[in-house]
């Protein structure tokens, strides 16, 4: 699978090893940044993620900050982009299976990198679901949209 990979300074090192770790696993995996633990700002990895999955170049995206709240939230500002913050096994799956998750947030300070792979294993391999989950991922489509039709609001 193609995924775009990228952190700020509080999830440099596990995304070094995530990066690693998904090479391994015989997936295609670009960096975004950044590329080192000096402090920087989440946003701007963040929005070079979100547009490459975005724009069909990559199939999913991998965010890591100290938190995962503020990558999450840039994530969801771009159009397509479903993005949710995960540090447990039934949250990924159902992240994937109700919610067609196609970025994947973690927040350095609360996982483990052992649990990260193991998340990141069930995330890949679990579908999304048809019928009314399907529906209410369309209708949050349609609200984004919605708001290209208006400005933006
Ligand atoms: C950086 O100090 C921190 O704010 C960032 O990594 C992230 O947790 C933001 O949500």
């Amino acid at each position: 699978m193609k995924i775009a990979i990228g952190c700020d300074h509080g999830g440099f090192k596990l995304k070094s090893e995530l990066i690693k770790f998904l090479k391994r696993s015989n997936h295609t995996v670009k960096d975004f940044g950044s590329f080192t633990d000096e402090s920087c700002d989440y946003p701007i990895f963040s929005y070079e993620v979100s547009k490459a999955v975005s724009c069909g170049r990559f199939k999913r995206g991998v965010l890591i900050c100290k938190t995962g709240i503020g990558m999450a939230i840039a994530a969801n500002k771009v159009n397509g982009v479903r993005a949710a913050v995960i540090h447990d096994l039934e949250s990924a799956v159902s992240s994937r299976e109700h919610n067609d998750c196609n970025v994947i947030v973690f927040g350095s300070r609360f996982i483990k990198q052992k649990k990260a792979k193991e998340i990141l294993k069930a995330w890949f391999k679990a579908r999304a679901l048809k019928g009314r989950h399907r529906r209410r991922v369309g209708q949050m489509k349609k609200i984004e949209m919605e708001k290209r039709f208006s400005g933006g609001r």
